[in-house]
C-alpha cells in the first residue's frame, strides 16, 4: 500500500501535540493537589467575580493574567490571595471605597483552588 507521506507526518505532529497538552496539564496542575480549574471558574462566575475581573483583560479589577504576572515567584502568594478573598478587604471602584467581594462558599479547599486558579493564568 501507498500511504503519501504528507499524512504519515501529519498522523505524527498530531501525536506529538497530544504528548505536549498532557505535559502542560500536568505542569500546571503543579506539585499539591490538582488544580480544579472548571470549579475555579463557576465558583468565581457564582460569586459574581466575573463582573469585575476577566481572565485577560482589565475591568473594575485586574485581570487575573495580571494578577498571576504580579505575584509570579512571590512565596506568599497563595497567602496574600487568600486573605485578599477571606477578609473583605476595603478597595476603590470608580474612585469610592467599597468592600471587595469573597467567594460564596465556606470550604477553604475551594476558596484555595480558586487561588490557585488566578495564581496560575
Ligand atoms: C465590585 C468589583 C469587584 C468584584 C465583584 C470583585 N473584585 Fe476582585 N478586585 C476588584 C478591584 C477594584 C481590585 C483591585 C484592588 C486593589 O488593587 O486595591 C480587585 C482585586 C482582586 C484580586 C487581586 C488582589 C491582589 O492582591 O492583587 C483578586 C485575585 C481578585 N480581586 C479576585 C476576585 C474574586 C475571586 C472575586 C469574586 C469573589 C472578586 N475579585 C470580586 C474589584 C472587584
Amino acid at each position: 500500500m501507498n500511504v503519501p507521506s504528507a499524512v504519515l507526518s501529519s498522523t505524527r505532529s498530531r501525536g506529538a501535540l497530544l504528548v505536549s497538552g498532557v505535559a502542560l496539564a500536568l505542569a500546571a496542575a503543579g506539585p499539591a493537589q490538582a488544580l480544579d480549574a472548571d470549579a475555579a471558574l463557576a465558583l468565581a462566575r457564582k460569586s459574581d467575580c466575573l463582573k469585575c475581573h476577566a481572565v485577560d483583560k482589565k475591568k473594575e479589577g485586574p485581570s487575573f493574567k495580571e494578577t498571576a504576572a504580579k505575584y509570579k515567584g512571590k512565596a506568599d502568594a497563595e497567602q496574600k490571595l487568600y486573605v485578599h478573598l477571606t477578609t473583605t478587604p476595603k478597595i476603590k471602584v470608580d474612585g469610592k471605597e467599597e468592600e471587595h467581594s469573597g467567594l460564596k462558599t465556606k470550604n477553604e479547599a475551594e476558596v484555595r483552588n480558586v487561588v490557585q486558579w488566578v495564581l496560575s493564568r
